[in-house]
């Protein structure tokens, strides 16, 4: 198993007496009410996910991560975690202690030591991490209407953010909890699959012929904030687990949820989700084709070309992977590398695959699992009635 990120790794949850003297104290506070992206994050920050991270960042990591991949420390990081503080930016004292509290619910989250108030030239910073500035861009319009003013230091959570009722508590498992099961299992060298989609046969295939190779492969799925027109994570956890049970062997697959929001930033994303999977143990990464990507933002292989220019920082082993299909003639998934010259594909866009789930009809076999595309189908019809 691997050492977190900076080699500790960080815990911020307040428990037993000092949640307690936290809570009665945060009555008192400056109460900064935050959208819920900001709010995974707290959970990512005081399990550990972002160590070396204690708290959201200041402007001299901020702006390390911006312009040089690299926070004050000198560790690799690929997008800054920021909390913006919009209009109560004036309000805010340097120094003060302040409440975090969850829009959607409002439920105290956290207290956090303000130390530094900054601001950002956002252009900067989403030019350089996203690579457009455009707000059509999701992860883009998510940083520009955050505003260009924060707030840092270090926090301590008190509770949770809410989680989705329709995903089974079992599924979310802090940092010291996968580190915790992979010992159980004894496995040494674990392989992480990210992913935002429903797992196709492509998908199945990376993670297959990763573990080949290595002793057990957790399927993390980001279940944070993610666009409109992304599969809703309680469905997609669905489709994990019917996955997992009749096409993998549990006993070397895992499935958890990451709660944290997608930022779509391609290379630069890479790198974030690369971190956080060493942090939750994991020693292996799988990056494929257009990972983390969206619209065409980013050059199909760019995010592995990215991999390879900070290889000597993540202390991660990158399995990359091409552009995978099932093949016809050889009747099996393969890849440019693997499949025979002029290889009939079996290829669908997203819109097709959409438009024949709305119908109620099953994508090929080749392209999807049949019990997957149910699941999709009867989330699909029910919601084309909804919006009839
Ligand atoms: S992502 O935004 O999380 O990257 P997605 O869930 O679609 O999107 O992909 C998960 C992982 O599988 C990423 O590493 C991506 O590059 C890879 N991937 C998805 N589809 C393919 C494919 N057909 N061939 C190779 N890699 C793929």
């Amino acid at each position: 198993m691997n050492q977190p990120h900076g080699g500790v790794l960080v815990n911020r949850i307040a428990t037993g007496a000092r949640k307690t003297e936290l809570e009665n104290k945060a009555k008192s506070l400056f109460q900064l009410v935050i959208e819920d992206r900001y709010a995974a994050d707290i959970e990512m920050i005081a399990n550990g996910a972002f160590s070396p991270l204690t708290g959201f960042m200041n402007k001299a990591d901020a702006e390390g991560t911006i312009e040089k991949m690299t926070l004050s420390n000198g560790l690799l990081w690929g997008i800054p975690i920021l909390l913006p503080s919009g209009d109560q930016h004036d309000h805010i004292t340097i120094g003060a202690e302040i409440a975090l509290i969850e829009k959607s619910s409002g439920n105290v989250l956290a207290v956090m030591k303000v130390e530094e108030k900054f601001e950002l030239d956002l252009m900067n910073l989403t030019q350089k991490c996203f690579k457009t500035t455009e707000d059509k861009h999701p992860g883009v319009k998510a940083v520009l209407s955050g505003g260009s003013k924060f707030i840092s230091g270090p926090l301590e959570m008190i509770n949770r953010p809410t989680r989705h009722d329709q995903i089974d508590d079992k599924y979310f498992m802090d940092p010291s909890e996968t580190r915790a099961e992979f010992a159980k299992r004894n496995w040494k060298t674990i392989v992480a699959f990210q992913t935002r989609n429903p797992i196709h046969r492509a998908h199945e295939y990376l993670i297959k012929c990763a573990q080949e190779i290595v002793d057990g492969a957790l399927i993390h799925p980001i279940v944070g904030e993610t666009k409109p027109d992304d599969i809703p994570a309680p469905i997609r956890m669905r489709c994990y687990e019917a996955l997992i049970n009749g096409y993998f062997n549990p006993d070397n697959t895992m499935v958890s949820a990451l709660p944290t929001a997608m930022r779509y930033a391609g290379p630069r994303e890479a790198i974030n989700h690369t971190m956080i999977r060493k942090n939750y143990g994991c020693t292996h990464m799988i990056v494929g084709r257009d990972h983390a990507g969206v619209g065409t933002y980013y050059g199909t292989y760019e995010a592995q070309e990215m991999m390879d220019s900070v290889a000597d920082r993540t202390g991660m082993t990158i399995l990359k992977f091409e552009n995978t299909f099932f093949c016809k003639e050889t009747e099996g998934m393969a890849s440019s590398k693997t499949a025979p010259k002029n290889a009939t594909q079996v290829s669908l866009s997203g819109t097709k695959v959409r438009e024949m789930l709305s119908n109620g009809e099953r994508p090929p076999a080749e392209f999807s699992r049949a019990e997957v595309a149910d699941i999709l189908i009867e989330w699909a019809t029910a919601k084309a009635s909804v919006t009839a």
